[in-house]
């Protein structure tokens, strides 16, 4: 990881924010290659997602909107993670993170290479070594600093209680003062001992208008989803779309994350990419065609189908999605796939999966694909007064051919199917009438991505240190970016051969301006040619251009108007013609 942070600063892809006033935790900064892979990640997501099909349209909304929507989402009352503070430094820990955080000091790898986890016991004469050196420089509220005879006590007496002890056993034990309330992980900060945790709302407030008040409270948009929702009659009104469709949205969204961490991956300020695609719920498909086609293994999910109840769509976005990331170069090996179990669920959502990549600080979500039933759609009717249900003249005219003891046999299978034990008869007996007339409130599929997190993976896989020959046979390391060619910040270089040779510097100007009108180039004159190859490796630029003799035929006419083209990833070179340049990259970049 500290490879690629150094070479994202190095070459200009993340600077840590206001680094001159010393840094801004979990805030971060794009330079110029930064700024355009994230901006050829956007475009690819969005074509994908919305130019490339007839069923999605696209949003860009504001960042404030009304604070109602975040109670009426259930962000202000439940989007909180629990938080511990320190009773030394006052310092905030996620509880649920305190353990890793820690892991990650230095303190804490010195003080556990004095736990022996052979004998599950400890190093007296290193413990004691460790109190007056890091132990008091980087933790000196730890409870085994400021009472060392108290703390060895404890972990005799542990030991001597014949239970196992393991590394986190022996470092609570050394960092709790009084085990009665339980065993506590220290503060990472100062080793103090962390207080009980407490719900911290993620959400970042500001205030709209000139006073400061309580009346003015509004928020920064923790996720973009909730325009989505927000804005759904209004699409739905304007843009001739029927269910199902789609609305999909890219721009930035803020969480006061208690600890951001790994780089760029939990930030304060962040970009996602969600896409909210509204569906029948099945008792309309059902309605409609009879019977909802459930999902089986190895079904053809490549052509929506009217039959295609919740299941199948949530199997089809994932699929969609897994493709996508495919097609920019992270294929399926390099994903996993975690099933939220019902636990896991939010009590609203129908079934969760994660995507997960293996960064290199462990496999973490990229993206999240939830089916989440009509929660939204519905929150926001009851908040609003303002309905929310579409009509829908098939599912009317299909309900129409229904006989009475057809339409109360649909009512109690509904009812029986329901999967709410607490809704009554009556509930559901309203809701099918509302169907029967053809009305109610789509359900949705949410694929939701974050933006840095992915350029981050997309950098992660892309690296590489790769020991290399050089053509004197010496050994160097190469490091390299094998970014898929859609994504590279830039597509080509363009090498003259020599800088002092003005026929060589015109015909690559010339035809840096020629690819120019086609794709992002980067045109350099400066050092040996092998030079100016690893550093555009380095930025996973994946063709270079060398015009040299040959090109302005000064070797004859041969090899006129041709140039070397050089592959990244394999070295190759070949000779090519100056006009088949743009149809050969070209084809590299297509989608
Ligand atoms: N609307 C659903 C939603 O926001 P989420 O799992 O909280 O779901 C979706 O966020 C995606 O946004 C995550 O999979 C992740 O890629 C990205 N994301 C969430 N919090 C983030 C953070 N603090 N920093 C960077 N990316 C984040």
């Amino acid at each position: 990881m500290e490879k690629i942070v150094s070479l994202c600063k190095r070459r200009g892809f993340i600077y840590q924010s206001s680094e001159l006033y010393g840094g801004w935790n979990g805030f971060w900064d794009y330079g110029p290659n930064g700024a355009e892979l994230k901006r050829n990640l956007r475009d690819t997501w969005w074509h994908a997602m919305t130019r490339f099909r007839d069923d999605v349209v696209g949003l860009d909304a504001t960042i404030i909107m009304h604070p109602s929507i975040w109670k009426a989402s259930g962000h202000v009352d439940t989007f909180n993670d629990p938080m511990c503070a320190c009773k030394s430094c006052n310092k905030l820990v996620r509880a649920d993170q305190a353990w890793s955080v820690l892991e990650e000091t230095r303190w804490f790898a010195s003080l556990a290479a004095t736990f022996d986890p052979a004998s599950t016991s400890c190093n007296e004469e290193k413990l004691r070594k460790w109190i007056p050196r890091d132990g008091s420089q980087h933790a000196p509220n730890l409870a085994l600093i400021r009472d060392p005879d108290a703390a060895f006590g404890r972990i005799a007496a542990r030991i001597s209680s014949g239970a196992p002890l393991d590394v986190r056993d022996f470092v609570q034990t050394l960092a709790t003062s009084d085990p009665a309330s339980g065993w506590r992980t220290p503060c990472p900060h100062c080793g103090g001992e962390l207080g009980d945790a407490k719900p911290f709302n993620l959400m970042l407030k500001t205030n709209t208008g000139p006073i400061a008040s309580e009346e003015n409270v509004s928020y920064l948009r923790p996720e973009t989803a909730q325009a989505i929702f927000a804005q759904f009659k209004n699409v739905f009104d304007s843009s001739r779309v029927r269910v199902p469709f789609g609305i999909a949205q890219i721009g930035k969204a803020f969480r006061n994350e208690i600890t951001p961490r790994n780089f760029t991956f939990r930030s304060r300020e962040f970009e996602q990419m969600e896409l909210e695609f509204f569906i029948l719920p099945d008792e309309a498909v059902e309605l409609i065609c009879g019977s909802v086609l459930p999902f089986t293994e190895g079904m053809d999910l490549s052509e929506p189908k009217p039959n295609w109840g919740w299941e199948v769509w949530h199997r089809y976005w994932l699929k969609e999605r897994t493709d996508y990331y495919r097609s920019i170069g992270l294929p399926t090996e390099v994903l996993d796939f975690y099933w939220q179990s019902e636990a896991d669920l939010a009590h609203y959502a129908r079934a969760t999966v994660d995507i997960l990549f293996q960064f290199p600080f462990g496999c973490e979500e990229l993206e999240g694909i939830a089916a989440r039933g009509n929660f939204d759609l519905s929150q926001h009717q009851t908040h609003s007064g303002k309905p929310l249900e579409i009509f829908d003249e098939e599912l009317k005219a299909a309900a129409a051919n229904l006989d009475e003891k057809q339409r109360e046999d649909f009512i109690q299978k509904t009812h029986a199917n329901r999967r709410k034990p607490e809704t009554t008869i009556e509930e559901t007996r309203a809701y099918c009438e509302s169907l029967f007339q053809g009305c109610y409130i789509p359900h949705v599929i949410e694929p939701s991505a974050g933006l840095d997190r992915l350029a981050l993976a997309i950098l992660s896989n892309a690296f590489e240190e790769e020991k290399v020959t050089d053509a004197k046979g010496k050994e160097e390391t190469r490091t390299v970016l094998h970014f898929h060619p859609r994504i590279a910040p830039v597509k080509c270089a363009v090498f003259p051969l020599l800088k002092n040779r003005p026929e060589l510097v015109a015909e690559a100007k010339r035809i840096t301006a020629l690819l120019r009108r086609h794709m992002a180039v980067y045109y350099d004159e400066s050092g040996a040619i092998g030079r100016r190859y690893r550093r555009q490796d380095e930025i996973g630029t994946p063709f270079c251009v060398t015009v040299d003799f040959d090109t302005v035929g000064e070797n004859g006419p041969e090899n006129q108007g041709t140039v070397t083209l050089r592959h990244r990833d394999s070295m190759e070179q070949t000779r090519v013609r100056v006009e088949d340049l743009i149809q050969i990259l070209s084809a590299h970049l297509a989608p």
